[in-house]
């Protein structure tokens, strides 16, 4: 991956590369990177000091921003700052004023906002702790504290100032990240720095539609953005101003299970917008969200490269993400794309600004591992080593360097050489402006400011990533304002650090997803439906499914031919065609089944409690093998969509999982042991989770079971028993009685 000239690959070679290191190991891909890098450590030391340098005259020369003074105030180590972030982030989808109240209840009412007041040299700082202190003493119920029948009487009269008043604390934190609430007024804001030389990329808020409706007004808002853009061109991409998008504003289903629909949809859409932009000489970047839509957002913009109409035109920008483990590969990718069409391409380089999303949702998904890199510094690696990519990659690539850390635009110059019109760096409005007024001056490389353009109501999304960048104690950001942290340890070489890490590569704080409930269970595996590696195999093995005619009857101890009447099954979503034919229990078989039950219930009680955790356990690990069949069937038989499916097998894997724990954990607590015969009657919409895990409760304890599942999904409860007694279980310790409820 080194040089350009190493980059021999095909498009598809490289898109191969992308899908399969999804979950690649951080350590082999960290290796790969420091390998790459042509910097030596007398250079890298020349980086630190630089960068060192850069912090102290940024210490000298500014006065912290209202953001920074805002997170110094309230960290996300104090109980406002979580509580804070909370309310931001919840606020973005509370419809009605009600809940409104009640959240705010719950996340001002306990912080101790009064111990804030005064502190900062700010008067913004201190007004918007005033609306915070007043909300909270808006609601303290507390009648022995002085005043508090004054405040009863303010809540009484004034709900909706307690709203007015959180609203008014975030738009004061807004103001600070958006330019303009309309294009026209963020161009006027923009002439001032303009004038002193840097050029603006403008970002139309909004994102992720969640309905037509939603996407079409932003679409139009691009639209309309660009043709007052446009009167500003000078004719040249990189000296113009440009735009930034957001595909997901685009369509409501940016997702690769809807790849038909927005290689439909949102492909016109972007390729109108990128006409327009073409048209004017301007930029027209998209920019990088989630990685699970990293895979889709690479065939949209390998259908904008490949559209004739916009040969010729060097103004499409893509946003590469450098604490994703793929980003070299999406590096490649682009090279090979831009060579094979032809063009000229702008790539920003950000480190990526969903970092916490990230790491949650894989490990509530239960995936094998990340798709980001989980220590900071690992991210600041990958950053030098694409860096180096792009720049090595200029005869094809632009590079836009964003980033507010004075180590990474210092090893940027490092790499970059003498040719300062090659490039250019990028920071976001409201934030970095000291430090790129130093390079600027020091160094005169191109600077472009990213800035937000909207309403306040579609800010929140954005203000939230903006509060996690600054508010986290590892950003830069947050630690160029912190004067007791000295220049240099802020600015350490990132190669040295890795290094002095040994073999802990990935940080070992943050637990990979299936060991999520380590030390006591494994966490259910599971799929990222949108991540084709992950979900193109368990959607083949699906195939063999698809036509097959599941048998499912009474499953009574010594397994006998069932007796009642067959009748078929046919798909909820498709009354023709059949799922499977099913014999329902008869009276007889229901009486056969309680007279086996007791004798099942004294065999399997007889067993240790560890043999039958070990058996629950090996059944967990069946349903996560056969999780493929199992899917198909509460597709075919209940109706349910492979998300769901999937999310219904991990469920009752892990009920499987805690209970055999539990019953460990709790046998010496129930001196009376098992009780006897249970009957577990389990509802239609949770035919697998709800009907293993009540069944695994009660055998965990070593009662025996009889089962009646809900009469609309007895395939999905006779496969689970099936491989219940593959795993070894007693015959008559579970039977199962499909049928109608009168009769069973
Ligand atoms: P630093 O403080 O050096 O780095 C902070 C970053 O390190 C975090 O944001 C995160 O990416 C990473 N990090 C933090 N903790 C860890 C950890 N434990 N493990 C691994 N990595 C970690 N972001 C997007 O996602 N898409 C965009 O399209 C986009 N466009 C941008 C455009 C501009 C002009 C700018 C300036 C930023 C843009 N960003 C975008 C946001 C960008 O991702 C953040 O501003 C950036 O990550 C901050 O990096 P830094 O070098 O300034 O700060
Ligand atoms: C974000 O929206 C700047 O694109 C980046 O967070």
């Amino acid at each position: 991956m080194n040089s350009a000239e190493t980059s021999t690959g095909s498009v598809a070679d490289y898109r191969a590369a992308v899908r399969a290191n999804y979950v690649a190991d951080e350590a082999t891909v960290i290796r790969e990177l420091i390998a790459s890098l042509r910097l030596s450590l007398a250079e890298r030391k020349a980086i630190a000091a630089a960068g060192a340098k850069v912090v102290e005259r940024v210490r000298a020369e500014t006065s912290p921003s209202m953001m920074e003074s805002f997170l110094a105030e309230y960290g996300l180590s104090t109980d406002e700052g979580v509580g804070l972030m909370c309310l931001a982030e919840a606020l973005l989808r509370v419809p009605d004023a009600e809940t409104i109240d009640d959240l705010i209840q719950d996340k001002i009412e306990p912080s101790n906002w009064g111990a804030h007041l005064g502190n900062s040299a700010s008067p913004l700082i201190n007004a918007s702790t005033w609306a915070l202190m007043l909300t909270g003493k808006v609601l303290d119920d507390d009648p022995t504290k002085p005043a508090a029948a004054l405040r009863s009487l303010i809540r009484r009269v004034g709900e909706p100032v307690v709203r007015t008043a959180v609203a008014q604390s975030m738009k004061l934190l807004g103001k600070q990240f958006v330019l303009g609430q309309t294009i026209n007024e963020g161009l006027r804001n923009a002439r001032e720095l303009e004038g002193e030389g840097y050029t603006y990329s403008y970002d139309m808020l909004g994102e992720a539609a969640r309905t037509d409706a939603d996407a079409i007004r932003y679409h139009q808002a691009y639209a309309t953005a660009i043709t007052a853009i446009a009167k500003q061109s000078k004719g040249d991409v990189r000296s113009s101003p440009g735009i930034s998008v957001k595909l997901s504003a685009l369509h409501p289903r940016y997702e690769y299970t809807h790849r038909a629909a927005v290689m439909a949809e949102l492909v016109p859409r972007a390729i109108e917008l990128a006409q327009q932009a073409a048209a004017a000489k301007i930029g027209f970047n998209i920019d990088a969200e989630e990685q699970d839509r990293l895979d889709l957002s690479l065939d949209v913009i390998e259908a904008l490269l490949s559209e004739p109409s916009l040969s010729g035109w060097d103004g499409l920008g893509i946003v590469v993400q450098a604490y994703g483990k793929r980003a070299a590969a999406v590096i490649e990718t682009l090279y090979a794309l831009s060579r094979q069409h032809d063009r000229k391409i702008m790539v920003r380089l950000v480190k990526g600004a969903y970092w916490d999303t990230e790491v949650k949702l894989a490990q509530e998904l239960g995936v094998a591992n990340f798709p980001v890199f989980t220590r900071k510094i690992n991210t600041d690696v990958s950053y030098m080593a694409c860096a180096q990519m792009l720049l090595d990659r200029r005869d094809r690539i632009y590079p836009q360097f964003a980033t507010h850390n004075a180590h990474t635009c210092a090893a940027v110059l490092a790499l970059a050489g003498d040719d300062l019109d090659s490039f250019e760096f990028q920071r976001l409005h409201g934030m970095g402006e000291s430090l790129h007024s130093i390079v600027r001056a020091s160094h005169g490389a191109h600077c472009r400011i990213y800035a937000p353009v909207g309403a306040h109501r579609d800010l929140l999304a954005y203000l939230v990533r903006r509060l996690l960048e600054n508010g986290a104690n590892s950003s830069f950001v947050n630690q160029v304002v912190d004067e007791s942290i000295p220049p240099e340890s802020i600015t350490r070489d990132p190669v040295v650090e890795v290094e002095a890490h040994g073999d802990a590569i990935a940080n070992p704080a943050i637990r990979l997803p299936l060991e999520l409930f380590a030390p006591q269970r494994r966490n259910s595996k599971g799929y990222r439906i949108n991540e084709p590696a992950s979900i193109i195999p368990l959607l083949e093995a699906r195939e063999q499914f698809a036509d097959h005619v599941w048998r499912a009857g009474p499953m009574l101890a010594g397994s006998p031919e069932p007796r009642g009447e067959m009748h078929q099954v046919k798909s909820p979503a498709d009354a023709n065609r059949v799922v499977a034919e099913v014999w329902d229990a008869t009276k007889e078989e229901v009486a056969q089944a309680l007279d086996a039950a007791q004798q099942g219930f004294e065999e399997w009680s007889a067993w240790p409690v560890a043999e039958r955790a070990a058996l629950l356990r090996r059944v967990s690990d069946l349903y996560e093998d056969n999780v493929a069949e199992l899917t198909a069937i509460t597709s075919r038989e209940a109706g349910k969509m492979v998300l769901d499916g999937i999310a219904e097998v991990r469920e009752a894997v892990d009920f499987l999982r805690y209970y055999a724990d539990e019953a460990e954990r709790l046998e010496d607590e129930s001196p009376g042991g098992p009780c006897g015969v249970f009957v577990c009657i389990s509802p239609w919409n949770f035919p697998l989770a709800i009907f293993s895990g009540q069944i695994a409760a009660a055998l965990a304890a070593g009662n025996a079971v009889l089962a009646k599942p809900a009469e609309q999904t007895s395939v999905i409860a006779a496969r689970a028993v099936a491989l219940m007694r593959e795993a070894g279980l007693p015959e008559a310790a579970l039977q199962l009685l499909p049928g109608d409820g009168p009769t069973v």
